[in-house]
């Protein structure tokens, strides 16, 4: 239970959740960490908490540093859950320490916890606190992922401690970026952007943003989940990706999502790929049935086309479709061409439901195609006509 040296005196205090396998409805193959940093200078401070159930393991770790009685600070980048489950505890252990928070840190602190005599510090983007020889700067980053979320640098070792920015669900022997394929870990940073920042792209951008104004100059991110990015190449490509993820701007690439109960609608499906490919387009094809929504939703990042289908059962849409629709609508993906597909018995108009949210989220449609009971060729060549007419979209 040993703490990892990151940098002369900065320390890695965090805990590996190796059995998750779920996060509020995002699958987590690979479990996760709830990474908390700990700088030990004239003043101690502990930058982030944990799950309440993993408390024991951070303090074991917090421990082997320092004893708690001797922290000034605890610094609150984020109050979900997952960072600020434990610290209740912390503050029983620690009562002479300081909250750094920001207003809304603060707010969201009295909200979830009996914060009596709970000492406050509130700061705002650009302010500093001195610990000795470390400064920390403080940059707000509302919505990424909550209001009260934001980021802490460390400047004489340019560390920027992120919080969930350019985190990864991602539990190995390794805190290290470098001890991982790096294709492996940008993908799953790709998963987590997907799943839990892409409504907050501007965010993003403006957080990147400012991170210039501030002129920070950043060798090593430090995030509070997986593994770490050390060094200008690695941080460099993860601000890339997040620069481009942010922008909105997409591969070309088509995403198709259905499901099907006699293999009506999976006839469809197979007709609109075939349609995607033979025009050049990369098509992929993603069955509900096998595929866990946020496994689906990463490929929304690169899709320029969504064709969503699904068939009908008693008279809604199928069940499973209709919960990724939900979970894909609150992820709000922008500047999509999309078509609504699907099958019925003998009442249709499901894929209105489909439509609608398209339309809620702006995307360019053509109409919606359905079809009773299974697709003869004739039908089959009216729905590839109608993928034509979505690739025609400018
Ligand atoms: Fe990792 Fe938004 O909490």
């Amino acid at each position: 239970m040993n703490a990892i040296e990151i940098s002369k005196n900065i320390y890695w205090t965090g805990v590996k959740d190796w059995n998750l396998r779920e996060f509020h409805g995002y699958a987590t193959p690979h479990g996760s960490t709830y990474n908390s940093y700990l700088i030990v200078d004239d003043k101690i401070a502990l930058i982030d908490g944990a799950k309440q159930y993993l408390s024991a393991e951070q303090i074991a770790r917090i421990k082997s540093v320092t004893d708690l009685s001797k922290m000034t600070y605890i610094i609150v980048n984020h109050v979900e859950m997952d960072h600020s489950g434990n610290i209740p505890e912390l503050m029983k252990l620690a009562p002479q320490a300081k909250i750094v928070t920001n207003a809304a840190g603060k707010m969201a602190l009295e909200a979830h916890f009996d914060t009596t005599g709970w000492n406050f510090q509130i700061i705002k983007t650009g302010d500093t606190l001195s610990l000795g020889k470390h400064t920390l700067e403080f940059m707000t980053t509302p919505m990424l992922h909550w209001p009260d979320s934001m980021m802490t640098y460390v400047k004489e070792d340019k560390i920027l401690l992120s919080n969930d920015g350019f985190g990864q669900h991602y539990a190995t022997d390794s805190i290290w970026v470098k001890d991982v394929p790096l294709d492996l870990i940008c993908q799953e940073a790709k998963s987590y952007y997907a799943n839990i920042l892409f409504p907050y792209g501007a965010q993003a951008e403006k957080a990147l943003n400012t991170a210039g104004q501030l002129e920070l100059d950043i060798e090593m991110i430090a995030p509070s989940h997986g593994c770490i990015w050390s060094g200008k190449e690695e941080v460099g490509k993860i601000l890339g990706l997040y620069a481009k993820w942010a922008s909105g701007q997409n591969e070309g690439k088509a995403v198709i999502v259905y499901d099907t109960m006699w293999g009506a609608t999976a006839k469809l499906a197979e007709t609109a790929m075939a349609v995607l490919q033979d025009a050049g387009i990369p098509t992929v094809k993603h069955c509900l049935s096998v595929k866990n929504v946020s496994e689906v939703m990463v490929d929304f990042l690169d899709a320029k086309y969504v064709l969503i289908g699904s068939p009908t059962l008693n008279n809604q849409l199928f069940p499973r479709v209709a919960g990724f629709v939900t979970y894909m609508h609150g992820l709000q993906p922008k500047n999509k061409k999309a078509l609504a597909f699907g099958s019925y018995g003998w009442k249709g108009g499901v894929t209105a439901y489909i439509q609608k949210v398209y339309e809620d989220l702006g995307w360019q449609t053509v109409p919606p195609f359905e079809q009773k009971y299974t697709p003869k060729s004739d039908v089959l060549a009216q729905m590839a006509e109608r993928v034509r007419e979505l690739i025609k979209l400018s």
